[in-house]
């Protein structure tokens, strides 16, 4: 499979900075050929450049709707020949364009342990449900949010005395670690859906 990845961001960029990271200590054999966010103000702009990596903002505003947006995304990601699109952190629904010219070939990391919890502040909804084990979950991306084949899961106990801050950082721990797995899984592996599941063969 194609190597090349696309990071698609909105803010902070951790998850970013651990793809970039395990990229350059090789243990995840592939390169990050562009990251695009959609606000100006994202700190994982920063990160990719530092780490010589192209860095766009693409602003929505520019388009006069989502599938226009998309379209202008699919543009560049092609010109880059990427092969695998990783949303980290990345607050926009993907639409049509975007998935069908990356059928399959979408990920994106949620802090829970989906189908737990989709959409905005999965951490607060595992801690106002009251949860005793939640985590962080990597999924290819499909036009339901949040809900499609799981890739790879991690669970993280909540604590007695957790805030959002404290059971979000440690979770955070996990997606950092997660990421890259999952994007080397997708990467090396020959894998199916079957139904639901992404199933790779059996070693042996
Ligand atoms: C992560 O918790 C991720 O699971 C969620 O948004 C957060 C992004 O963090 N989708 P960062 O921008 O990668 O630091």
């Amino acid at each position: 499979m194609n190597r090349r990845l696309a990071i698609l961001i909105s803010g902070r960029g951790s998850n970013l900075q651990s793809i970039l990271d395990a990229t350059q200590s090789g243990s995840l054999d592939a390169k990050v050929a562009v990251v695009v966010s959609n606000r100006a103000d994202a700190a994982g702009l920063a990160r990719a450049r530092e780490a010589g990596v192209e860095a766009l903002h693409v602003s929505p505003r520019d388009f006069a709707d989502r599938d226009g947006y998309d379209r202008e995304l699919v543009k560049i990601l092609r010109a880059r020949d990427v092969g695998v699109v990783c949303l980290a952190g990345y607050m926009r629904l993907v639409g049509a364009p975007l998935l069908g010219a990356f059928e399959r070939r979408i990920l994106n990391i949620h802090p829970s342990l989906l189908p737990a919890f989709p959409g905005l502040d999965a951490q607060r909804q595992a801690l106002e449900y009251g949860v005793r084990v939640s985590g962080a979950t990597v999924h290819l991306v499909t036009s339901d949010l949040d809900a499609g084949p799981i890739v790879v899961q991690a669970p993280v106990a909540v604590l007695e005395d957790d805030t959002v801050d404290t059971l979000s950082a440690r979770i955070l721990v996990e997606e950092h670690r997660l990421y890259p797995e999952a994007i080397r899984l997708v990467l090396d592996a020959p894998w199916t859906i079957e139904g639901r599941r992404f199933r790779t063969p059996r070693a042996g």
